[in-house]
């Protein structure tokens, strides 16, 4: 008897405290019987939810005996309860190739969260004669009240001179935008040339900032879609042809040297494809330079012989730079390997959608005229997944390459973990049941095919939670446009 009371008032007293301490005053959630997925382990626990934010990570069953009473309970008994994703590379409504991407802040930010993902992170767009600061300003605008799960933005320079080089510092230091993407690609588009680059990374490493690299030697990619096309082989699958991995991995290694010669400023190459490219990047690495690389899903899936070699022009819609690359060369198991040894820390999407209708269709008869990109921000975390069923990483380096990484990579510090503190972007996983995934079956992207048409993978989205608030669930849609926010970003973890 003496001991039951003793008992009973270190329990009252522990959840009197409990509550107090931690000032549980909004509606609270408790995710209670799943496996708790971070990027360096897994175990049993519940998590509890208070507003917006993780209260805490609690030993099963231990909120009953703390006498916490939630308002919402979910079970996620054999699931996976891990951090929303963080998709740091998407495209949503891009002027792009004489159209617009497809998906604007609205269906791609929704798309986003069916997919499981709690933060994008999308560009606002620098090119010659614009400047940087309205580019940005417009970029909000477009964004501002649209999107359903949280949001933060990269700026492009696409036109180096003094004026944009001191916007840099002023965004990194006020806006909340942290990172710089260049192109060696896309002359008359986006194209930098090296000067140009070298001037830009010199200030990023005064400022702290990283340097993203579209890694493609243009003006050589250029050269080859002229003879291809005066050839005849204008089909979409000569969009690879013209761009070999080659010139995707001599262009990552100008950009390692030149961000070297920048101070060794920390380079971020984007959308990798190629072996060459990865064997630069590891190379790097082993130098100790700041060099860190993604991948994308489509470059460890997809290929020329499966699906931009398609008959007629249906490969159209796997245009993409990067290019998908043959399954008869290495690339594909390069990547995964690159993915679990780190070489290769994120997996973003590169989402940049297109219909086939209206958009890839500017491009009959002439590849070089259908507007580059893919869709799949819905998919990546299902993907990856299966990379995981097919033994090719862990379930923590799923969670590491696809939400954690990707976090401290752009300075998004609450979001990426489930810990006391963060963001409640909580993903809750199943992995007892199958996705089908195709235009008829799981598709919430505003396109009019699907890039995955036809994969069945592993696991599926059971649910998910966006800064508190449940905006996926049975299979149903429960969040709202307007509820994302713009997340201000600090400088990359990994150096600073
Ligand atoms: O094909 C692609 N990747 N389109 C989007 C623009 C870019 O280069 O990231
Ligand atoms: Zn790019
Ligand atoms: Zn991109």
């Amino acid at each position: 008897m003496a001991g039951s009371s003793t008992a009973t008032v270190v329990r009252r007293r522990t959840a009197s405290w409990w509550k107090a301490e931690r000032g549980l005053t909004m509606a609270t959630t408790l995710i209670q019987g799943g496996t708790v997925v971070s990027a360096i382990g897994r175990r049993e626990a519940d998590v509890l939810i208070d507003g917006e934010s993780i209260a805490a990570i609690l030993a099963p069953g231990h909120a009953a005996a703390y006498g916490i009473t939630p308002d919402v309970v979910i079970d996620a008994t054999g699931k996976y309860v891990v951090p929303g994703g963080v998709d740091a590379h998407v495209h949503m409504s891009l002027p792009f190739g004489g159209t617009v991407s497809a998906d604007d802040f609205d269906t791609g930010s929704r798309a986003a969260a069916w997919g499981g993902v709690t933060t994008i992170i999308d560009f606002a767009s620098q090119t010659v004669g614009l400047d940087v600061r309205e580019t940005l300003a417009a970029r909000h605008a477009e964004a501002a009240g649209e999107c359903h799960v949280d949001y933060a933005f990269h700026q492009i320079i696409g036109d180096v001179n003094e004026e944009s080089l001191e916007a840099m510092t002023y965004l990194v230091e006020n806006e909340g935008v942290t990172s710089f993407k260049m192109f060696m690609a896309y002359p008359g588009v986006f194209y930098s040339d090296d000067g140009q680059i070298l001037r830009a990374m010199q200030n990023a490493s005064e400022s702290g900032a990283l340097m993203m690299m579209h890694a493609e030697n243009g003006i050589a990619i250029d050269v080859l879609v002229a003879q291809s096309l005066a050839r005849g082989d204008s089909d979409p699958k000569y969009h690879s042809y013209t761009r070999p991995e080659e010139l995707e991995s001599e262009a990552t290694h100008r950009a390692i040297k030149l961000a070297r010669v920048a101070g060794n400023v920390p380079l971020y190459i984007v959308h990798m494809s190629a072996s060459e490219a990865l064997e630069e990047v590891s190379r790097a690495q082993h130098m100790g330079l700041n060099v860190f690389a993604e991948t994308c899903p489509q470059y460890l899936y997809l290929s020329i012989e499966d699906h931009l070699a398609q008959p007629g022009f249906e490969g159209a819609k796997w245009v993409c730079s990067t290019p998908l690359r043959s399954k008869h060369e290495h690339h594909q198991k390069d990547l995964w390997k690159g993915l679990r040894m780190n070489e290769l820390a994120v997996v973003s999407t590169d989402h940049c959608p297109f219909c086939m209708k209206d958009q890839k269709e500017l491009g009959i008869g002439d590849f070089s005229k259908i507007p580059n990109g893919m869709g799949g921000v819905e998919h990546r975390m299902e993907m990856i997944y299966q990379g995981v069923v097919m033994g090719e990483m862990t379930l923590e380096r799923w969670v590491e390459t696809c939400c954690t990484t990707p976090a401290r990579m752009f300075g998004l510090e609450k979001k990426g973990v489930l810990e006391p503190g963060a963001d409640a972007d909580v993903l809750v996983w199943d992995p007892n049941t199958k996705t089908k995934i195709g235009i008829n079956d799981k598709h919430h992207m505003a396109m009019d095919h699907s890039s995955y048409e036809g994969f069945e993978v592993d696991g599926k989205v059971d649910t998910v939670i966006s800064r508190g608030r449940v905006v996926v669930a049975n299979d149903s849609y429960l969040g709202a446009k307007g509820h994302g926010q713009f997340v201000k970003r600090s400088l990359n973890k990994y150096i600073h």
